[in-house]
């Protein structure tokens, strides 16, 4: 019997942090520096990772953390706190009280202000004798949402707690651009210091050598040879795409799975072009994971109306009236008007639909050739995740 073509189809999956980071080792290296000098001078420093979508920089945090738990973590104990504004909600005090819970659960409160929820993380982690590790990701989408000065305590962590030792030697600060340091006053700014990685976007030699590695561990050697790689390598490093690695793997884990649902041993050049037709690299598997349910309806909702109107964009009138048939078909209630318009332009600010004006919301970077076959594979991977 022929072999299938995955091994393990997760590890193609954006949740998924995979063992070996190439390209990035040099930033896994400096980040570890960091940790072992923090806790031998009992301080902590701040690092800041900057680079375009796709770049490696959440994968890279990640790895960070859970190395230095298997490397040191027999020797001390150690926690981390992965932070993401988009995921976990960008005001002051939903980081905190992230934070919080994932370091110092014995700590966590709803009732807690930001400041004391630090507090109350550094007590515990010291009474514990457990080093907290902080990773705080898409640091601009949360200044971008409000004015709240979110990192000016992070970066402040001796003046939290002057007496004692500090118990979160590294904090790890991500952003796409350089931007945001506009957005900080000089207090911030100069506590948050210049210790910053530059991630490069990833030329195609790199994308062929990165999904090569991926490939080696999620798929079956018989399901796809170099040139297959390279061919996805090579589309993927072109414009409109630019090395953004993430739809690279997105592209190959889907022609891995249109391979599988037609019966093929392997994928073809043929599975990718059918799998780039309809997808895109503005919304990736990641993209759609992320997202809260109300986003979700809002997005199917979206999808749906273009889908009738087989143009490129519709109105927010025929969205809103999509929304209500698509609740009364999954027999659940509808969102509130308001609501359902602050959730389109979530999706607005995430870069996941277009909104020109009332009568003018599309999708972006959908494709114009292939839009009926591209929003029906939305409306797929939507629904699926929604179960
Ligand atoms: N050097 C690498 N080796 C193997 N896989 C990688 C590498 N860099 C990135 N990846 C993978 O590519 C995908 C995108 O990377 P990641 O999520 O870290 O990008 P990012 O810089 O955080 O992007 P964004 O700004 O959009 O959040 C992930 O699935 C990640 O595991
Ligand atoms: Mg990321």
């Amino acid at each position: 019997m022929a072999k299938g073509i995955f091994i393990d189809s997760s590890k193609l999956l954006p949740s998924y942090v995979p063992e070996e980071l190439p390209y990035r080792e040099s930033a896994l290296n400096e980040l570890e520096s960091s940790f072992i000098n923090s806790i031998k001078e009992t301080g902590f420093e701040v690092l800041q990772i900057v680079g375009d979508v796709g770049t490696g920089k959440t994968a890279t945090m990640l790895r960070f953390a859970q190395n230095m738990i298997s490397k040191y973590g027999k020797r001390t104990a150690i926690r981390y706190a992965y932070i993401n504004p988009r995921q976990h909600g960008s005001t002051r005090i939903m980081i905190f009280r992230q934070l919080a819970y994932q370091l110092a659960p014995e700590a966590y409160s709803t009732s807690l202000s930001a400041e004391e929820l630090l507090f109350e993380t550094l007590q515990t982690l010291e009474r514990l004798n457990v080093r907290g590790i902080v990773l705080l990701d898409e640091i601009d989408f949360a200044i971008k949402k409000n004015q709240e000065p979110i990192i000016y305590n992070l970066t402040r962590l001796n003046e939290s707690k002057p007496s004692g030792i500090i118990m979160i030697p590294t904090v790890v600060i991500s952003s796409r651009a350089m931007n945001f340091r506009d957005k900080l006053d000089r207090a911030e700014l100069s506590s948050l210091g210049n210790r910053i990685m530059f991630f490069e976007r990833y030329n195609s030699e790199q994308v062929f050598k990165i999904l090569l590695t991926r490939a080696a561990s999620s798929l079956n050697l018989s399901a796809y040879n170099e040139d297959i790689i390279k061919y996805i390598a090579d589309i993927t490093s072109r414009p409109p795409v630019y090395g953004d690695i993430r739809y690279s793997l997105d592209v190959l884990y889907n022609a891995g799975r249109l391979a599988e649902s037609r019966g093929s041993e392997a994928i073809t050049v043929e599975h990718i072009r059918t799998v780039m037709s309809i997808t895109t690299p503005s919304i990736t598997q990641e993209d759609i994971e992320l997202l809260s349910p109300e986003l979700k309806l809002a997005l199917l909702s979206v999808t749906r109306a273009l889908m009738m109107e087989k143009e490129n964009y519709t109105s927010l009138d025929k969205i809103v009236k999509m929304q209500r048939e698509i609740c009364s078909e999954m027999g659940v209630k509808e969102m509130d008007l308001s609501e359902f318009i602050k959730a389109i332009q979530e999706l607005d600010d995430r870069g996941l639909i277009d909104v020109k004006g009332v009568a003018r919301i599309g999708i972006s970077g959908a494709p114009l050739h292939n839009l009926d076959d591209f929003l029906t594979y939305l409306i797929s991977r939507l629904n699926f995740h929604d179960k």
